[in-house]
């Protein structure tokens, strides 16, 4: 056998030996607004690394490192790749509404995996809570969905923004992330002797503000390792609709001293912007630790061959680039968001893909890599469909990360009752139109009337997407194209091709 043969021979004996097994629990793994700060994703700057645990899994796992959530906020993100469908097919574009409401009686994926035979239970923030998912989407869960209250740590839910939180002080009120996985744990013993394949769902709040966390953590990240950004400015020639002024950040009480506005090329103090960039580094490695925890009780349960392990962070996040914070826009540090997949016997050696995946991708991958019976790609229509997708199983690039894939992926996000940033990323840009959207009933972009903004970043000169250049003049051919990518949507052949309709 020459050598394409021979690798080509383990491929096809890797696949069959993976069909044979039994069937493989599912661990869902959820952190909120969490940038892909993981070690793997280095090299985009994201900051000091410390994520030991994250960095194990991710060394075990299919590391997607392009991948974009449809939607930079955290309720309609959860809604959209809980349901494999696009927000605007959801009809879910902020934190209050529930999509069977509005978007339809759709499947979620515990629901499915409980459909067909699984246990899945539920534990800390998964769904987002409250009124906007009936609390926690009961029907999705074989058993009652573990709710853990977070204490407040200060006299109101808005005193502080970060705060390293003394051991004396968790003793008596341990963190919410820390009861999580305490919680998860519980419940992985008892799945592991129950006799059915389990789905557990575990979704960690950090590193959401406010930025909590174990006090050591704090010291593993000297301020001497934090840098301001580089670029903490508005991008040259940014259209107003662009931006957002992290009135979420601003709300606390040790941020609001500073009668910051919000608005573009405003900032805050330099020593401020480092210790909130510290905080959320010490939070993150404080939610790797959990991460951790659970992973060793699964090794420990001798379950890590039994077990899929899916990894995702909501959606990106901002610290202080461009001057922003937060999430709520097109940008890339919003949409980008980290996202890996331990499949036993496929991915065990590491497998790191640079495809455009996107988040709606999770669930029909999720139930290919379980050996479900498929999903089918949803029809224009599909309020009545309970179950299909809108994504595309991602099994295929496991053993081939470089095939043939999707060339762009899409976000949006809504701006007021009538206005919506429709973002494409493809493999050198990021192209977005701000344009007048038709809400109820119709939920879709009229591109018919005149648009409200513009931009294009270069993302092979600016990966910090500094300068807009849509009205560059020798980018109107790439404006062009990218206008037809944007307007004729995920759907199109051109830049999904294979897609079964
Ligand atoms: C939604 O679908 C489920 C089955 O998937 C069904 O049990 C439930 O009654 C439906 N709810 C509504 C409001 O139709
Ligand atoms: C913000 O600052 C940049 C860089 O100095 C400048 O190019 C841009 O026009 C400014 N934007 C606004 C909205 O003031
Ligand atoms: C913020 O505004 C308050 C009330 O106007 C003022 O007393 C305070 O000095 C201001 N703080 C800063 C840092 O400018
Ligand atoms: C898990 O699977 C790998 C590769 O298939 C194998 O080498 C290893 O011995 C297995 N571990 C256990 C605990 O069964
Ligand atoms: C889109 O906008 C155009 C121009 O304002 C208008 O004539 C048309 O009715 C709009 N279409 C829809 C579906 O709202």
């Amino acid at each position: 056998m020459d050598g394409n043969s021979i690798v080509g021979f383990y491929i096809l004996l890797s696949i069959a030996l993976y069909v044979q097994g039994a069937k493989k629990n599912v661990l869902f793994l959820v952190a909120d607004d969490f940038r892909p700060n993981i070690g793997v994703y280095q090299g985009l700057n994201l900051g000091p690394n410390h994520t030991p645990n994250l960095d194990t899994l991710a060394s075990q796992s299919m590391v997607m490192k392009q991948a974009y959530v449809q939607y930079a906020v955290c309720g309609p993100s959860r809604s959209s790749f809980l349901t494999g469908r696009r927000p605007d097919t959801t009809h879910v574009y902020d934190l209050e509404t529930y999509f069977r409401n509005v978007g339809g009686n759709f499947t979620t994926i515990p629901q499915y995996f409980k459909n067909h035979g699984y246990t899945s239970v539920g534990i800390g923030k998964i769904f987002h809570p409250g009124l906007s998912s009936n609390y926690d989407d009961p029907i999705s869960w074989s058993k009652n969905y573990h709710v853990s209250q977070a204490h407040h740590y200060g006299h109101s839910r808005h005193s502080h923004s970060w705060r390293a939180v003394p051991d004396i002080e968790r003793q008596q009120f341990p963190l919410v992330d820390e009861m999580i996985s305490t919680q998860a744990k519980k419940s992985l013993n008892e799945l592991a002797t129950a006799g059915q394949p389990f789905f557990l769902a575990v979704g960690f709040h950090k590193p959401h503000l406010p930025f909590l966390f174990p006090q050591k953590f704090l010291s593993d990240i000297p301020v001497s390792m934090v840098d301001l950004p580089t670029n903490a400015y508005a991008p040259v020639d940014m259209p107003d609709k662009a931006w957002n002024n992290y009135a979420e950040l601003r709300v606390f009480n040790d941020i609001a001293v500073f009668n910051a506005t919000g608005n573009p090329n405003t900032t805050l103090p330099d020593n401020v912007v480092k210790d909130l960039r510290r905080a959320y580094f010490s939070a993150v490695s404080y939610m790797d630790s959990l991460v951790g925890e659970v992973l060793s009780e699964l090794k420990n349960l001798n379950l890590m061959n039994d077990t899929i392990i899916s990894f995702v962070g909501d959606h990106g996040y901002s610290l202080g680039e461009h001057g922003l914070w937060t999430k709520h826009t097109t940008f890339e540090d919003a949409v980008h968001a980290p996202m890996m997949l331990r499949v036993p016997g496929l991915t065990d050696h590491g497998v790191v893909t640079n495809q455009l995946v996107e988040f709606v991708d999770l669930f029909p991958t999720l139930v290919d890599a379980a050996r479900l019976p498929k999903l089918k790609i949803c029809p224009e229509e599909s309020t009545h469909v309970s179950v299909c997708t809108e994504g595309k199983s991602m099994l295929p690039l496991m053993t081939s990360p470089n095939g043939p894939w999707k060339m762009a992926a899409f976000s949006q996000n809504k701006r007021g009752k009538g206005i919506m940033g429709y973002t494409v990323r493809t493999d050198q840009y990021r192209y977005t139109e701000w344009t007048r959207f038709n809400g109820a009933p119709v939920f879709k972009p009229n591109y018919s009337r005149s648009l409200v903004g513009v931009e294009l970043y270069d993302h092979v000169k600016d990966p910090q997407e500094n300068v807009n250049l849509a009205h560059h003049h020798d980018k109107t051919d790439a404006v062009a194209s990218l206008k037809k990518i944007l307007h004729s949507g995920w759907r199109s052949k051109d830049t999904n091709p294979g897609i079964i309709g």
